[in-house]
């Protein structure tokens, strides 16, 4: 890793360490500091957390879940909610944050099956951690760990998932390497994330703060495709775009989307 992407990796910590604790405490969060998705249809801070997510998730979807987890919740999307989770299926969450995805995914695949929630923010795991033991839920578990070097073995998930994680990697080359190699063959992805309507000028590309804002790490749409290709994924489809998040002058729109990819049964 280049010292510039170490940089930008240890800012996101850092903004999402914070984010944590003061999701853990309730607070009201600073929006262009603390939120991923500021703005548009991304959660952008506690309050609003707090309220019905209208373009994430249901009502009846937060019901039952702590405070804190939907406090924490930082994503532009509802992976579990198109990613037709079955029974007994083993489950991967890249970039977990508080654990909101992996608590909904342990509802949908019950006690025979299992969830892992991934997180590099120390925080932000004892967060998700504090809250799987509010809720007393015995299918998921969470590792500390970095999305491009998954601390799993070969073949192990089913369904890996992730919600406004993928565009905050600097190496989104490694992540679609390590997600192809965790999954079992004929296993499937499943992303929220944020793509960019063009290409990304290099100086926004250096800016630190806009990066763990989900924007000026987002891919455009050709490399998003040619990444997850590269990795040997097939059948790979941006089911749902939009609405976009304009930008300033200079930087492309962002747009969150919903991108489903599989691993081939023979490709393992
Ligand atoms: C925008 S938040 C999304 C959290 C969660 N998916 C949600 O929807 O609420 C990004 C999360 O990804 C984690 N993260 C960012 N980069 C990561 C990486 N390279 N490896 C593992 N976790 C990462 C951050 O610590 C943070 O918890």
């Amino acid at each position: 890793m280049s010292d510039d992407q170490a940089e930008i990796k240890e800012y996101v910590r850092q903004r999402y360490g914070e984010r944590a604790r003061q999701a853990a405490q309730l607070t009201v969060l600073n929006v262009e500091e603390a939120a991923c998705c500021a703005g548009g249809t991304c959660s952008t801070d506690v309050d609003a957390s707090l309220g019905a997510f209208p373009d994430l998730y249901r009502q009846s979807e937060l019901e039952g879940l702590p405070v804190e987890a939907v406090a924490a919740s930082a994503g532009c999307g509802n992976p579990t909610a198109l990613a037709g989770l079955k029974a007994g299926e083993r489950v991967l969450d890249l970039g977990s944050g508080g654990g909101i995805d992996c608590f909904l995914a342990a509802r949908q695949v019950g006690t025979e099956g299992h969830v892992i929630g991934l997180d590099m923010t120390p925080d932000m795991l004892a967060l998700a951690r504090k809250n799987a033991e509010t809720l007393g839920v015995s299918n998921v578990e969470f590792i500390q760990g970095e999305m491009e070097d998954i601390p799993l073995p070969d073949a192990s998930v089913d369904v890996v998932i992730s919600n406004c994680v993928v565009c905050l990697s600097p190496d989104k080359d490694a992540v679609a390497r390590e997600a192809y190699r965790v999954l079992a063959p004929g296993g499937r992805l499943h992303l929220s994330d944020m793509m960019a309507l063009g290409p990304m000028p290099k100086e926004l590309r250096e800016d630190p703060q806009k990066w763990a804002s989900c924007v000026s790490g987002a891919d455009d749409r050709e490399t998003y495709l040619e990444r997850l290709a590269g990795a040997g994924f097939l059948d790979i489809a941006i089911t749902q775009e939009g609405p976009a998040r304009a930008q300033e002058e200079g930087s492309p729109d962002v747009v969150s989307v919903k991108v489903v990819a599989y691993k081939p049964l023979e490709g393992a």
